[in-house]
């Protein structure tokens, strides 16, 4: 049987490309074959066991604010329920929840090499622009190890921009078995390559940073609006248009193949900006409604997915006790 594992940070309104990229690909491989709903799996028969979470002390790096931190949690809790996560198949919490995660992250930093941490992207950029570095930010990815091994996970669905984290837990892992022995399972990343890197409203990649998002439970009329930022060229609607571009590639995600095809001839024939902006956007909508109208019913009756959480919590110390038993036995603790 094969573990998935991912999780999401509450740092801001999550956006398509969070779905795309990451919530859709790790819901379908959950969705795959689970062990919580049909018993009575064997090894290697596609059987997948899945945990997903919300990576809320990871946010502690940019969110220093307590009701910040506690309403975007709320909000990557019901984006997870929203977007079709299913309890009964999932261990679904919140990662401040598991206590059992930062002991793992103590013991982790003693098999790490400084220099592993030297390299990584965020400290290298948040050094690279003059911030003030915390130690948080340093040892972030020591932490998302835990996270990681902690429940002997074999794949990690994400994007691209996170393939470096899985491969430094993949690394802590292996330098914590040279040393003591098989003990850490070592993980792999799982990233789709048509989704890895979807571009935001002006071409570069999306991210809450970048201030270029299309937000997942945006209401109809500001949907229209993000789409009509889209940055497009001066070429006339009679031009031919290039399919490498954010409008063809989210219609590409949301309609039908019939539709894609008939959009594909469109763009090579030439068609306007504004139309094809205004059938992304009638494809885009059709697509979220569903997953909008399900978050602002979680938003406003929030207590059912507190429950849901604790009940996760409680499945996931279940299977974290496991493995941190066999690490402090591994170490002589
Ligand atoms: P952001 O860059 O907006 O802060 P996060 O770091 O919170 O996004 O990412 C949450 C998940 O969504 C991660 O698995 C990440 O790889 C994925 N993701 C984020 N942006 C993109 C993107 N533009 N394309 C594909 N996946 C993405
Ligand atoms: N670092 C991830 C991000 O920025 C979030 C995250 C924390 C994560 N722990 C994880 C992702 C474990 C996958 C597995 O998006």
């Amino acid at each position: 049987m094969k573990t998935i594992l991912t999780g999401i940070k509450p740092t801001g309104t999550p956006h398509i490309a969070n779905y795309f990229g990451a919530i859709k690909p790790a819901l379908e491989s959950a969705a795959k074959n689970s062990p919580l709903e049909r018993r009575g799996g064997t090894e290697g028969d596609g059987v997948v066991k899945s945990f997903f979470f919300i990576a809320d002390y990871h946010s502690l790096t940019t969110v220093k604010c307590a009701k910040e931190m506690q309403q975007l949690s709320k909000e990557i809790a019901c984006t997870w329920l929203a977007c079709g996560l299913n309890p009964n198949k999932t261990i679904f919490y919140r990662q401040s929840d598991v206590p059992e995660i930062f002991e793992l992250s103590t013991i982790l930093g003693n098999v790490t090499a400084k220099g592993l941490m030297d390299r990584a992207h965020a400290y290298k950029a948040a050094v690279q622009a003059g911030e003030n570095v915390h130690i948080g930010l340093y040892t972030y990815p020591i932490l998302m190890a835990a996270d990681i091994l902690l429940f002997d996970t074999n794949f990690v669905p994400v994007g691209q921009d996170q393939k470096q984290h899985i491969e430094i837990a993949a690394d802590i892992a292996n330098s914590f078995n040279a040393i003591y022995g098989k003990v850490l399972t070592v993980p792999e990343p799982q990233i789709r390559k048509e989704v890895a890197v979807i571009p935001g409203l002006d071409g570069q990649k999306m991210s809450k940073s970048y201030g270029n998002i299309i937000p997942l439970f945006a209401t109809s009329e500001e949907l229209l609006k993000c789409i009509k930022r889209i940055t497009t060229d001066s070429s006339a609607p009679t031009d031919p248009k290039s399919t490498d571009h954010l409008i063809f590639k989210l219609y590409e995600l949301v309609a039908t193949k019939e539709k894609t095809v008939e959009f594909k001839r469109l763009f090579a024939q030439g068609i306007g900006w504004g139309d094809a902006k205004m059938a992304l956007f009638t494809e885009l909508d059709v697509y979220l409604t569903p997953m909008r109208v399900k978050y602002n019913q979680l938003m406003a009756d929030y207590s059912q997915v507190e429950r849901i959480l604790a009940d996760g919590a409680k499945k996931a110390r279940k299977v974290a006790r496991v493995t941190l038993d066999r690490v402090r036995k591994a170490i002589g603790i």
